[in-house]
C-alpha cells in the first residue's frame, strides 16, 4: 500500500478504542520485522525513525527502503520522525516523502513549545503531513520528594487544551511517569494513568505514550545467560498499557523491547554457534526474534485485525 498519514490511522484508533504502535527503525532488519509483523497480524503500522537513525543510515535510504516495503505490505503503514528537534531535518521530512512529523520542543518553556509547534504545523500542513508534539517532561516520577515537583514533570490537562488550541496540532504527547530505554522504574512502576483520561477530555484528540516498552525479563534473563550486563532494567506492565489505551492513549512507541529481541538473539547465535560468520544467520534469527516482539504489541495495543 502506499503511506498513509498517522492522523488517518490515529483518528480510526481513538474511534474505536485501539492503539496503532509506532516501532523505531535503524536499518532494513527491523524495518522488515515491522513490516512483516503487520502483514501477518492485519494490523497497521507506524515506522518511527529518529534523527540518529536519519543520520546512521541516511534519509534517501531509509525513505526508500520504508516506501518499497510498504508498496510491497497489504496493512496501512506511516513514516514517522521521531522526537525531531532540528528544523533543517524536520523540513526535509515534511518535504521528503514523510507521511508525518513529531516535533518535540517539550524541553521549551511554553510559550516557546507553541511558537515552534504552530510553525511546523503550518509548513506540514501545506504538504498534508500530520504532527504530533510534546508537552511535559518524560521522566520517572518516582523520584519526585513532593507533589509539586511530579506535578512539574506531567503534563497539565488545562495547560494541555491551551497548546492544542494554540497550534492545531493532530495528536499530542503526554507524560504520565514513563521514560525512553530499558531502567523506567526502580522498584514498582510509577504512573499517573489517570492523567491520560483528564488529558483526553479536555483535548479530545489522539494522545501518545512514549517509553512504552515493557522490557521482558525473560528476554532480559536470556540475554544475561549469553552474557549481556544489564542490571535492573524495568518497563511498563502490559495492564498499564492497556489502561492508558482505554483512556485515549492511540499510539505507543517502542524502541527498547525490539532493540533487546535483538541484543539477545544475537548474542545467542554468537555464543551456541561460535563458528557462524554468515551475517545472514546472525541478523535472520534476530529479525524474527523483532518481528514476534512487534507481533506481541500489535495484540496487546489491539491493532491485530484492524487493517482494513
Ligand atoms: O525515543 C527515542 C527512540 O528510542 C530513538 O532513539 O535517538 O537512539 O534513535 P535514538
Ligand atoms: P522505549 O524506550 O520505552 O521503547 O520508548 C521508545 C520511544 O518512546 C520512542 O520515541
Ligand atoms: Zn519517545
Amino acid at each position: 500500500m502506499e503511506l498513509v498519514t498517522n492522523r488517518e490511522l490515529m483518528q480510526k484508533a481513538f474511534r474505536e478504542g485501539y492503539a496503532v504502535g509506532a516501532f523505531n527503525i535503524n536499518n532494513m532488519e527491523f524495518l522488515q520485522a515491522v513490516a512483516g509483523a503487520a502483514g501477518e497480524e492485519k494490523s497497521p503500522a507506524i515506522i518511527a525513525v529518529s534523527e540518529g537513525a536519519i543520520k546512521y543510515a541516511g534519509f534517501d535510504v531509509l525513505v526508500g527502503m520504508v516506501r518499497t516495503i510498504a508498496s510491497m505490505t497489504s496493512a496501512p503503514m506511516s513514516l514517522h520522525l521521531d522526537h525531531g528537534k532540528d528544523p533543517a531535518v524536520i523540513r526535509q521530512c515534511i518535504e521528503g516523502g514523510f507521511t508525518s512529523v513529531m516535533i518535540d520542543a517539550s524541553d521549551k518553556a511554553f510559550a516557546e513549545n507553541v511558537r515552534v509547534t504552530k510553525s511546523v504545523v503550518q509548513a506540514a500542513g501545506a504538504r498534508g503531513v500530520s504532527v504530533e508534539a510534546e508537552l511535559g517532561r518524560l521522566a520517572g516520577i518516582e523520584d519526585a520528594v513532593s507533589v509539586a515537583e511530579r506535578d512539574a514533570l506531567l503534563t497539565d490537562p488545562a495547560q494541555a487544551a491551551d497548546f492544542v488550541r494554540q497550534t492545531g496540532v493532530d495528536s499530542l504527547a503526554v507524560s504520565i511517569g514513563t521514560s525512553h530505554g530499558a531502567y523506567k522504574f526502580k522498584g514498582e512502576s510509577v504512573l499517573a494513568i489517570d492523567r491520560v483520561r483528564e488529558i483526553r477530555d479536555m483535548i479530545g484528540i489522539p494522545l501518545v505514550l512514549h517509553g512504552a516498552s515493557g522490557v521482558s525479563q525473560a528476554t532480559v534473563s536470556k540475554a544475561a545467560q549469553y552474557g549481556a550486563v544489564l542490571g535492573k532494567p524495568a518497563g511498563v506492565p502490559d495492564d498499564s498499557i492497556r489502561e492508558a489505551i482505554r483512556f485515549g492513549v492511540a499510539k505507543v512507541n517502542i524502541d527498547t523491547d525490539m532493540r533487546l529481541a535483538f541484543m539477545a538473539s544475537v548474542r545467542e547465535t554468537l555464543v551456541t554457534k561460535a563458528s557462524e560468520f554468515d551475517p545472514r544467520k546472525i541478523l535472520g534469527p534476530a529479525r524474527d526474534a523483532i518481528r514476534d516482539v512487534v507481533k506481541g504489541k500489535m495484540r496487546l495495543f489491539g491493532s491485530s485485525g484492524r487493517a482494513a
